[in-house]
């Protein structure tokens, strides 16, 4: 190797590609054109290496950049009122019910203008790369028609082009069903299937496609559906999947090879093994479980056993998990979930990258893959899981360059 970018010395590396989570001896990496060109222990380091730029970490922790797999974080107004009526004993669905919840956020959405919901959307956006995210996905769904749809998916783009954080998008038109068609929930299928999906598609703004099918949401056959409509575009699919009650969604996104299925509060065994049989993620959205106040957790045991690689997100939305700290999730996941640190890590590294379709070239420390990576003032990937909302993170490495926090 001639000559590189940037050299990390003394790195404690952790690089999530083994499922505990180890951490090697004292480390160096390489980064040449933002890629990881080379790891080896620092006793390899060739002294005669010609150096741009260096950085002695002095045996901090470097992990993979953190990866939150699962975000609604275009949007504007916000649901304070709401967790109030909450707290009077109102629950989500009775407020969705009553027009409140998604359609209210809807209807702020809809009336701000492009600039307006980037200037919202960005606060959020920079809070999370605070907290050590270099790759974000984020879903519209706070439109439901084909113009907000389209200007929802490209606040998201324009966010990933100006902020130094990969962003994949994910249309989700079927999030709820707007008031215009209310009774009408079929022809807003049709709106969804024959206009918004075709559209998204051609302007290239969707990554993925997702829905909501449960009681609020929409049934599994106006699901499947949607999910013909992206497969005849060649968008992959991930799904909000049993979240309030089990509507077989997990089997139905596994049955076209789904990316992710998320929530999963209240999935059964067969729709475990559907998961399993797919390689679809499971993705834990502890914040909206807490946020809910759900007595549910979702089957990790089962998960476990049937080895579905499980991530973890922030759910970053204002109705229920209004949080950008992914890492304060990874606390959640393991105190209310009972997931061990090490699949806490997993879940926003490795099995994140996978949820996104990505994994060939993110989600762990390894050479070849983009230069993603978090610099820790901690001991043990497990100190930062452990720690609720405290932030040890030193430095951020998006595409090989450093960023401060
Ligand atoms: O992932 N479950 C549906 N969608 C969001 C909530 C959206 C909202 O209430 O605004 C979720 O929890
Ligand atoms: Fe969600």
């Amino acid at each position: 190797m001639a000559s590189v970018d940037l050299l990390l010395r003394n790195v404690r590396i952790a690089t999530c590609v083994d499922d505990e989570c180890s951490v090697s001896a004292s480390s160096f990496v390489a980064i040449t054109a933002g890629r990881i060109a080379q790891i080896g222990a620092m006793r390899e380091l060739d002294p005669k290496l010609h150096v741009g730029n260096e950085l002695d970490a002095e045996g901090a922790l470097l992990t993979p950049g953190l990866i939150d797999c699962h975000t609604h974080l275009v949007y504007a107004g916000d649901r304070w009122r709401e967790f109030e009526l909450r707290l009077q004993g109102a629950s989500y669905e009775d407020i969705a019910r009553a027009g409140g919840g998604i359609r209210s956020t809807v209807q702020h959405t809809r009336d701000a203008d492009a600039a307006t919901l980037f200037a919202q959307s960005e606060r959020r956006l920079r809070s999370l790369m605070q907290h050590g995210v270099t790759t974000v996905e984020i879903k519209s769904g706070y439109g439901l028609s084909l113009e907000a749809e389209l200007k929802c998916l490209q606040v998201a783009r324009s966010l990933g082009a100006r902020c130094p954080v990969n962003v994949r998008t994910t249309l989700l038109a079927a999030h709820a069903l707007p008031s215009e068609f209310d009774g009408r929930a079929d022809a807003y299928i049709d709106e969804i299937v024959q206009r918004i999906v075709p559209e998204a598609a051609r302007a290239q703004l969707a990554d993925a496609v997702d829905a909501f099918c449960d009681r609020i949401g929409f049934t599994a056959a106006q699901t499947r559906r949607v999910f013909e409509a992206a497969r005849a575009r060649g968008l992959p699919v991930k799904l909000h999947a049993e979240q309030l009650s089990n509507q077989h969604g997990a089997a139905l996104a596994a049955e076209f090879g789904a990316l992710s299925a998320d929530h999963l509060e209240h999935v059964d065994e067969a729709g475990v093994i559907a998961l399993a049989r797919a390689g679809t993620v499971a993705v834990l959205l502890p914040g909206a479980y807490y946020f809910l106040r759900d007595t549910q957790p979702p089957p990790i045991e089962l998960l476990r056993r049937h080895r579905v690689p499980m991530a973890v997100a922030t759910d970053c939305n204002p109705g229920t998990s209004p949080t950008t700290h992914l890492q304060l999730m990874m606390n959640m996941a393991c105190t209310l979930f009972r997931i061990t640190p090490a699949e806490a890590w997993l879940g926003v590294t490795r099995h994140a990258a996978t949820a996104l379709g990505m994994a060939a070239t993110h989600g762990t420390v390894e050479v070849g893959k983009h230069a993603d990576l978090c610099l820790w003032d901690a001991e043990h990937p497990a100190e930062i899981a452990c720690a609720i909302a405290a932030s040890p993170l030193r430095v951020r490495l998006h595409h090989g360059v450093e960023h401060a926090v």
